[in-house]
């Protein structure tokens, strides 16, 4: 039963080749796509939270994160261009493994998506309320407003953090009324996000102090599983800042030559990545430092967690690089150049909310093919006649996304989304091997090089980062999946379009919606 109900790979090219997009993306054009997508919360905020768990060893959990990446990478090219239409690795699943899986990895892209908007919301709520309120308005919110609360390992007086729960409604209304994010605009954002990295390597890397990556592996390389720290759980946690990559692609099918470019966007926005979030880790704690703060035994304290939440309210902590809640432009701060730093912090101010876009966006155009699958409510894929969004679907999302955001700490919504993730792409790299075994004689516009190597270390890979994040997020994930397994077999199994016989495929919505990434149905035209 498992593997009942596939969804034939036939009926889902012949969709695909009537929509036959223009072939206009270039290998740069990728790039720059790959970076707009990527680049966000992960390097300006949670390089925090990795150093809490890692210390300097967070420069090789950069490493570590960014080479399971590009394998991952390499397979989901593949199958993106292959299989061109929406629903990502949602789809993927339901035409190689059936119905079940494909459920549980769409159930998963919840945690991906959704999981990560509230996060990067977060995140963005650290430079709004000290770069902007504190720093140019001489506001400071007051603690109950600024974080969640400190059992949830917000801040000590801590309820509710406003300005996450504001910035993700705003977004989510942003999405509703049909706003997408323009090639243009995307290449701006990304001019601005390398620009304010390559000032911070430009006045931190000539001011750093050898002496400060000793110990460089303070809670060792490999904490124990289920404690999220040492250099590998860093790695689980930091394997946020190239989330996002997955989106590019889906512009697979866009792209001229896809055997050369897909590869070199792809691996090249990721490597570029890699190195820039290794040389930001290298001057943010050489210049101020990057050590842990200590618990009993030696073991740094949980990122996200009451006990740290505490540590860092005292006054000899605050100012550690580890309790920073706008991690880059604190340590610009605290090297003197303030008004530069204040500049960074304008950078992620105006940024990180186009990564919340992007991620909101996936996930509505998930729940959307579902829906439209018959797995999900129908009513969910309704799309309102003047805007042409699925409206009720963004609306749902958004507000439980605002609601995650508002009570819950980066950290440990970054670690949730990571579990979801690597499970998705775990299920990615099987589907590739499946249809080289199951379809060879497919056309493939990009083979992935060496699959054989490539897919199982892409599988080994995301099994490996899954059980060294914190136990908890781990355990989200199979408690989710049983959730979701409980609304499959009460609704979805019996509602399925599939199960009663009907093999409908869009790509095109009826309505004149186009379930892609934004930004690519206008990149040829900017
Ligand atoms: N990679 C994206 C970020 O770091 C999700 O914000």
């Amino acid at each position: 039963m498992i593997f009942s109900r596939v969804k034939p790979l036939d009926a889902i090219l012949d969709v695909a080749a009537k929509k036959s997009l223009e072939r206009t993306l270039g290998a740069f054009q990728l790039m720059l796509f790959g970076i707009g997508c990527v680049i966000g919360t992960g390097i300006f905020v949670l390089t925090a939270a990795g150093a809490q768990k890692a210390g300097p060893g967070l420069m090789l959990a950069f490493a570590i994160a960014g080479a399971i990446c590009i394998v991952a990478a390499l397979c989901y090219a593949e199958i993106a261009a292959m299989i061109p239409v929406s629903g990502s690795a949602y789809t993927y699943t339901y035409a190689t493994m059936g119905e079940l899986l494909a459920w549980t990895v769409g159930w998963a892209l919840i945690l991906e998506y959704a999981v990560a908007a509230s996060a990067v919301s977060v995140g963005w709520s650290g430079y709004f309320a000290g770069t902007i309120l504190n720093e140019f308005l001489g506001i400071q919110l007051p603690a109950w407003l600024s974080a969640g609360p400190l059992i949830l390992g917000g801040a000590p007086g801590g309820l509710i953090n406003l300005p996450a729960l504001v910035i993700a409604l705003l977004v989510t209304w942003l999405l509703m009324v049909g706003t997408r994010e323009s090639a243009i605009f995307n290449t701006i954002l990304v001019a601005i996000k390398v620009t304010a990295l390559t000032v911070f390597l430009f006045l931190t890397l000539p001011a750093v102090e050898l002496q400060r990556f000793n110990p460089f592996l303070p809670a060792g390389m490999f904490g124990g599983f289920g404690s999220g720290v040492g250099a590998v759980g860093a790695a689980a946690t930091i394997f946020f800042a190239y989330v996002g990559f997955d989106a590019v692609s889906t512009a697979a099918e866009e792209t001229k030559n896809p055997q050369r470019n897909v590869p070199i966007g792809l691996v090249g926005s990721l490597l570029f990545c890699t190195v820039f979030y290794i040389l930001v880790a290298a001057g943010a704690i050489g210049t101020i430092g990057g050590q842990p703060i200590m618990g009993p035994g030696g073991i740094p304290f949980p990122a996200g967690s009451e006990e740290l939440a505490r540590q860092c309210a005292l006054p000899q902590f605050s100012q550690m690089l580890v309790c920073s809640d706008e991690a880059l432009a604190h340590v610009l701060r605290q090297i003197g150049f303030s008004e530069v730093g204040n500049m960074l912090g304008i950078a992620a101010f105006v940024a990180l909310p186009s990564v919340i876009l992007v991620l909101l966006f996936a996930q509505t155009r998930i729940f959307f093919v579902m829906s439209r699958d018959g797995l999900l409510p129908e009513k969910l894929s309704r799309v309102h006649p003047r805007w042409k969004t699925p409206y009720v679907v963004t609306m749902i999302t958004g507000a439980v996304v605002a609601v995650g955001a508002a009570f819950l700490p980066v950290g440990q919504l970054a670690d949730i989304s990571n579990g979801g993730t690597l499970f998705a792409f775990m299920m990615v790299a099987i589907a590739v091997m499946v249809l080289r075994r199951t379809a060879p004689e497919v056309k493939r516009s990009f083979r992935t090089p060496a699959l054989w190597l490539v897919g199982p270390a892409t599988i080994a890979g995301c099994i490996f980062l899954f059980l060294n994040l914190p136990f908890l997020a781990m355990l989200v994930l199979p408690v989710w999946g049983a959730i979701g397994l409980v609304v499959y077999f009460g609704y979805s199994r019996s509602h399925s379009l599939l199960g009663k016989g009907i093999v409908e495929i869009h790509e095109q919505d009826t309505a004149g919606i186009e379930p892609d990434i934004p930004g690519l149905a206008d990149r040829g035209r900017d």
